[in-house]
């Protein structure tokens, strides 16, 4: 039985897939990054020098710490979504004063329930209530044996850009039901700025994320039984300043057929997948998408200004 579940995710997934490849402009989505070896080169991407939003954002965390954690308050159930295994929590977990719980919510089953078991050890005075779950579906909070005065979702590096902004808008409003009344949002947001700086942090020189790009083909071949040629595609990330967002694309070198399942894909000579938007948003444009479920609390930045991490209450 659990089989057939399986099977028909899989192939749920194949023609969620297909119907992508099937669009004029041909795209993926970016979901479909993370599988163990994406995660992997995920992690190597954010240790880049060219990409900035990691490091920026655990400075703007660290240089305000105190002042994060005091509008954090007293007794606040912490609700990440995303695995709680960075740098980023133990940083909120060393300042947070009588924190009433932590929850992390993840997707990866192993992933959390790893993250979780670490934690357990370095903050053995931490309720810890780890949700495996999808937190773009719906889903439930455990009963939290502890008292506690609100309900804050961490929401860190800037993830919120990956969704198109009507996409962010019912995210937001879902994280406004999900906190509630007196709740909180501590969000890291990525900003606007020159073109060079953009550019280079996602096509960088090492060729992480050209990997990171093209995995998804090595997934769709090993998953799918595809036949892509690696070597027929190459990476290539552009800045859309119309849309204030990168755009990442795998761009097919030659006219080619592929196969995937019992589908033929044509691709002419540079036609492109594209396979992730990333915005980024001046924080004035944040608060207005953000305006109908949360009041903007207090926006902390970094000393060129190129990423924010921003404390929103729901109105
Ligand atoms: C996960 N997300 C915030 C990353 C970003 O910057 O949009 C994903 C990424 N794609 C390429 N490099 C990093």
């Amino acid at each position: 039985m659990k089989n057939t579940t399986v099977e028909q995710e899989k192939q749920r997934l194949l023609e969620e897939l297909l119907l992508g490849l099937r669009q004029p402009q041909k795209m993926l989505p970016s979901k479909y990054f993370y599988d163990e070896i994406g995660s992997s080169l995920f992690e190597d991407i954010c240790a880049l020098r060219e990409y900035y939003p990691t490091r920026t954002e655990i400075g703007i965390l660290r240089d305000n710490i105190n002042a994060i954690t005091g509008r954090l308050g007293r007794r606040c159930l912490l609700i990440e979504y995303g695995s709680g295994a960075s740098v980023k929590i133990r940083l909120l977990l060393d300042h947070l004063r009588n924190i009433a719980a932590y929850v992390p919510i993840d997707i990866s089953a192993d992933h959390l329930l790893n993250a979780t078991e670490e934690l357990r050890k370095e903050y053995p005075r931490v309720k810890i209530f780890p949700v495996p779950a999808d937190y773009t579906q719906d889903f439930d909070l455990p009963e939290i044996d502890a008292p506690f005065n609100r309900r804050v979702v961490f929401f860190p590096g800037s993830t919120i850009g990956n969704f198109m902004p009507d996409q962010a808008r019912g995210f937001l409003r879902h994280i406004a039901e999900v906190v509630g009344t007196d709740g909180g949002l501590l969000i890291g947001v990525d900003r606007k700025k020159s073109l060079s700086v953009l550019e280079a942090a996602y096509n960088d020189s090492k060729g992480v994320t050209a990997d990171f790009n093209l995995n998804m083909l090595v997934r769709l071949n090993n998953e799918y039984n595809a036949d892509f040629d690696l070597d027929a595609f190459r990476h290539e990330a552009v800045y859309n300043g119309v849309y204030g967002r990168i755009e990442m694309h795998l761009i097919s070198k030659r006219e080619q057929l592929v196969q995937i399942g019992s589908e033929q894909i044509s691709f002419h000579s540079g036609e492109s997948i594209l396979t992730e938007y990333s915005y980024k948003y001046h924080p004035e444009e944040f608060a207005a998408i953000a305006k109908p479920w949360f009041h903007v609390d207090t926006v902390w930045t970094d000393a060129h200004g190129w990423f924010s991490v921003q404390y929103l209450t729901v109105r």
